[in-house]
């Protein structure tokens, strides 16, 4: 298993493996890996003659010094968990300087709207941060297919904006929401949760599928009614939104359009810790 911590030798590592004509595949993550993680690397390496897993807790896309803070760092179990997998698979986990250099901060992106919805009006600066590092990261790797969980699904569609906007050579590839037993969401932020907490977060996903029941036969703002009343029921969780949207554009969805796909989008708080989902509604 080969780690990187510098951006020019993984680079110039990488660049000698490409003038072979070897095929790169790029999963980008924050660490504190589980199984939804580790179902990208596999689908990487299946497709791809090399992978390089990127362990990076990137400062630039938290609004919440705290979130930043207490965010899980957990490298060398992540690197046992990729070894296990594949010991050919390459990981890039790079200090802080070695991606920012002297200035840690963002660029700014358009992602035609997209970046002002959920996620984007709650977590002001998040998909810059986000659209900063997923670029420096295809500039370092040079990725011919990158992996994206749905669970982020907004942040799916802004890499793919932010693909097609900037004409990267790379194809994004969107990997299914991995869940605990429980139907609990797979997310490095369970790690932070109680195992009272934890068990308690599998209404969250619960919830979501009642969601998705009940819009098949009432209105998307009957729903989202229903959905916020359960939650203000149950006094562990704040919930931060729900909301029923168009996969495509986001835009909320006012009226149910038959050709239309929406999605339910959820953010949730439960022990001061952000949880979010999503579900296919129809
Ligand atoms: O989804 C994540 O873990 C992060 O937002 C990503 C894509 C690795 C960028 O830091």
């Amino acid at each position: 298993m080969v780690v990187f911590t510098e951006k020019n030798v993984l680079s110039s590592h990488l660049s000698s493996l490409l003038k072979e004509n070897k095929t790169i595949g790029l999963v980008p993550t924050m660490g504190a890996l589980h199984q939804g993680h580790l179902s990208l690397i596999e689908l990487s390496s299946k497709e791809n003659d090399i992978t390089v897993v990127s362990i990076f807790v990137n400062p630039t896309q938290f609004n919440n010094k705290e979130d930043l803070d207490k965010y899980p760092r957990t490298l060398d179990a992540d690197i046992q968990k990729v070894e296990t997998l594949n010991t050919s698979i390459i990981i890039y986990a790079p200090s802080v300087k070695d991606i920012y250099e002297e200035t840690i901060s963002s660029e700014s992106f358009d992602y035609d709207g997209l970046e002002l919805k959920m996620e984007g009006k709650h977590r002001i600066g998040h998909f810059d941060g986000v659209g900063t590092i997923v670029k420096k990261l295809f500039e370092i790797v040079n990725p011919s297919k990158a992996y994206f969980g749905e669970k982020d699904f907004q942040q799916l569609q802004i890499v793919k904006t932010l693909v097609k906007k900037h004409a990267l050579p790379v194809e994004i590839i969107a990997c299914p929401i991995y869940r605990e037993k429980s139907g609990l969401a797979m997310s490095s932020r369970n790690e932070r949760l109680s195992s009272e907490s934890r068990e308690k977060a599998a209404f969250i996903f619960k919830t979501l599928q009642r969601a998705k029941k009940l819009f098949a036969t009432k209105s998307a703002k009957e729903v989202t009614k229903i959905v916020e009343e359960a939650f203000k029921k149950r006094k562990e969780f704040t919930l931060e939104y729900f909301e029923i949207a168009d996969e495509e554009t986001l835009n909320i969805c006012k009226r149910k359009d038959k050709n239309k796909k929406y999605r339910g989008f959820i953010a949730v708080f439960i022990d001061n810790i952000r949880l979010i989902d999503t579900i296919v509604m129809n």
